[in-house]
């Protein structure tokens, strides 16, 4: 009888009815026959703990209907194996002689033989456990492919308190946690201004990067923290979980597509409120200083990151920046008229100082429309295309029709665990980033071109001078003032952290 059968599965391009298909192949075929069920699996783009459960529930629905007196406890499991793994198994001699293993025995034999057992699961550092790093301690609990293994913070209080919490090791210098061998990648949640020291550091000594955003706040230091990770040959990510978002994915394979067409106007509205307190409770927030700019680099990024993934960089910039309700030096409001390399016009507007929030962003084309508005994408394509039908029409008063278009996406979970499993499954087989350090640096580019045009005002183009705004960031810097108040507080976000 059969012990054990292994399935290579790529599905990179798999989409949820070819996946649905496939579970029930599986399971319908390997029951009652098999003991153990090991799938390993190329380039996933599937969550693997969905995927994992899907097959472990169709798998127990079919078991259940072959053997009804049997009770929960003997269902046999499914396992997982990384595609190292996998090809390891294939070479083992002993395989396949009815010894039960499991995911775990494999990966000890892996590193009896040679290849390290860290392979299976990437030791992660983080670097600022305040409100985004602790939270990302929690959420890294859940990401199967990594191991929290060590903390730093320059708190002594915050990084002893998260450490012993997650029981593991703490530091009050990055750099001894870089240097400590315990990691081989770290998560970067220090405020921006410190991104670059810390991913630099880690990429000098060998380490895989996943930084919070914005990378940095200044394109010069963006531009050093990737030919960091290029010259130390290391994967280096941002972390843009919005990228993960459905609307946005579907209006991303929709600009794939050419669905839009040639663009001809864009705008984007990304309106986050934040009250007094947010910027009293540390600091460093909203000075030139400790952030190095305002709802620009704090807030915005998020959304400039998606316009510029969806509609491209802008190549000028005509921007004017103020700070309109709040106490703080730096600006709560920006709004910039952008101009694109084929000549289209958009425009940005981002603020701190409107409630009820908005999220939106409209890219018109020649071919189509993508609107996204608050979670909700709307594609419409032009029939025939505005250029044809422009000069085709003889009615005076007739218009071009436009039909909706359903666009398919993979099924993904959203949010920074995935952004985190996704740069895990990078070190570990090579899957491709969502989010890769050279895109990052698009919303550092925009956010400076818009500070420096209005600071200087005048037309920027970007991508921004860098010596210009390495000046006009050592002015400002120069003209910060001490804050009157600083509640110090660490808390994360309750919206974007279960
Ligand atoms: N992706 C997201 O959804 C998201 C959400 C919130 C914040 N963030 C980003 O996370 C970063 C941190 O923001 P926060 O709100 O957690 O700030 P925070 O002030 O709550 O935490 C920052 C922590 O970094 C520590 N720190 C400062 N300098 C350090 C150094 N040199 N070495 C080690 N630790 C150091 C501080 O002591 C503090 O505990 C920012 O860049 C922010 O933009 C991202």
């Amino acid at each position: 009888m059969l012990q054990m059968l292994q399935v290579v599965v790529h599905v990179q391009h798999m989409v949820g009815m070819h996946l649905a298909h496939l579970l029930n192949l599986l399971s319908q075929l390997l029951y009652p026959a098999e003991r153990m069920l090991i799938v390993s699996v190329l380039y996933l783009r599937f969550d693997r703990c969905y995927l994992l459960q899907m097959l472990q529930k169709n798998r127990q629905r079919a078991y259940e209907e072959h053997h009804p007196e049997k009770d929960e406890g003997s269902f046999p499991e499914v396992h997982f194996l990384s595609p190292p793994a996998a090809l390891f198994y294939h070479t083992c001699p002993a395989r396949g002689q009815g010894e039960h293993r499991t995911g775990a025995n494999m990966a000890h034999e892996g590193a009896t033989s040679g290849r390290s057992a860290s392979m299976e699961k990437v030791r992660l550092g983080i670097i600022g456990v305040g409100g985004m790093g602790s939270a990302h301690a929690k959420m890294v609990q859940e990401v199967e492919e990594v191991q929290l293994a060590a903390v730093a913070d320059i708190d002594p209080a915050v990084a002893k308190s998260v450490g012993e919490q997650y029981n593991v090791p703490f530091f009050t210098d990055y750099k001894q946690c870089i240097d400590s061998g315990l990691v081989d990648a770290v998560i970067v949640a220090t405020p921006h201004p410190v991104h670059p020291e810390v991913a630099e550091y880690a990429f000098s000594k060998g380490l895989h990067v996943l930084t919070e955003k914005p990378m940095a706040i200044n394109p010069v230091e963006a531009d050093r923290m990737i030919n960091a990770a290029k010259r130390a040959g290391r994967v280096f990510a941002v972390m843009f979980q919005m990228r993960t978002e459905r609307p946005y994915r579907i209006a991303r394979k929709a600009m794939e597509q050419g669905v839009v067409g040639e663009i001809m106007r864009t705008e984007l509205v990304s309106a986050w409120y934040r009250n007094q307190a947010y910027y009293d409770s540390a600091e460093w927030r909203a000075t030139w200083v400790g952030e190095g700019g305002g709802v620009l680099v704090n807030q915005a990024p998020h959304a400039l990151d998606m316009f510029c993934w969806l509609a491209g960089l802008p190549a000028k910039v005509t921007a004017s920046t103020r700070t309109r309700l709040h106490d703080i030096e730096v600006e709560d409001e920006a709004f910039a008229l952008l101009e694109y390399p084929n000549g289209a016009h958009g425009y940005l507007y981002t603020t701190t100082n409107e409630a009820p929030g908005t999220n939106r962003i409209e890219i018109a084309g020649d071919r189509g429309k993508i609107v996204i508005q608050d979670g909700q994408v709307t594609i419409r394509r032009v029939e025939p295309p505005l250029r044809e039908f422009t000069f085709s029409a003889a009615d005076m008063w007739s218009g071009p029709k436009t039909e909706p278009v359903e666009i398919e996406v993979e099924e993904m979970p959203a949010g920074h665990a995935q952004v985190t499993r996704n740069f895990a499954r990078a070190i570990l087989y090579g899957e491709p980033l969502l989010s890769p350090g050279e895109e990052g640096i698009w919303c550092v580019e925009l956010a400076s071109g818009i500070i420096l045009s209005s600071k200087r005002g005048k037309t920027v183009s970007l991508p921004v001078d860098r010596a210009e705004y390495d000046a006009l960031l050592q002015e400002l810097k120069a003209s910060s003032q001490p804050k009157r108040k600083v509640l110090g507080q660490r808390v994360s976000d309750p919206n974007i952290v279960r």
